[in-house]
């Protein structure tokens, strides 16, 4: 089967790519407008770019109306965001944070989920992510406009925070313990719980 993606409703490109491109971590990106509400929302089109410079980008995609959503209306206007890393036991508050609400309706109180400071930059990040990348815009790269048109946002990293138990010989992040959600599509999720080791590395 040989699929056009231009010629599908987006609905379809949507479902197609979404469900080829799997399991995908999700950026659970908090930020802030400049009269300091904060919000925060999951984005699944996620991935680093870079280690030297530290630099991670996730894409904020066009409402069906060709607005902006309010994560990418907010980095536009404090170029500053964090990404935390959702785990298993967070999935009922991170489908929560995305539903649509009115702009500049704070994100708080969001049940499940505390708030601590972040030590660089101004928007708070999640206490009970395991990792979190407190991060500075690098640079919005837009991908064409109007609706479901991209908005590649590269983060640069400026500080991790790792659980304290998390971190192995002080360089690398245990996945058991981070035990991270995997988005595939529709309304399910994966966890790692199968890993394989290759003998060549
Ligand atoms: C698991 C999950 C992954 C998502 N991934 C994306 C994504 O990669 N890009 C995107 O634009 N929206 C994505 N969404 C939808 C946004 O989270 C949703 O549109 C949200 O309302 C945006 O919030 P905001 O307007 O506060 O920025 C995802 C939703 C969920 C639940």
């Amino acid at each position: 089967m040989e699929i056009n993606l231009m010629e599908l409703e987006p609905r379809q490109a949507h479902d197609l790519l979404t469900s080829a491109l799997i399991p995908r971590p999700i950026a659970w990106v908090s930020t802030i407008n400049k009269e300091g509400q904060t919000n925060l929302a999951p984005f699944s089109f996620f991935t680093g770019v870079s280690w030297s410079p530290p630099v991670l980008a996730f894409s904020v995609v066009n409402r069906a109306d060709g607005t902006l959503k309010d994560t990418a209306k907010n980095i536009r206007e404090v170029p500053e965001f964090v990404v935390n890393l959702v785990s298993v036991d967070l999935l009922a508050p991170m489908e929560y944070s995305a539903r649509p609400i009115p702009y500049g309706t704070d994100d708080l109180s969001i049940t499940g989920i505390h708030w601590e400071p972040s030590k660089i930059i101004r928007p708070r990040r999640v206490r009970e992510a395991r990792v979190a990348f407190e991060c500075t815009l690098e640079r919005i790269v837009t991908v064409s406009e109007g609706p479901h048109a991209g908005n590649l946002t590269l983060g640069r990293v400026r500080l991790v925070h790792v659980r304290d138990d998390l971190l192995k010989a002080g360089r690398e992040v245990d996945w058991q313990g981070l035990d991270i959600l995997g988005r595939l599509s529709g309304n399910r999720y994966c966890a790692v719980r199968s890993v394989i080791e290759s003998e060549t590395h």
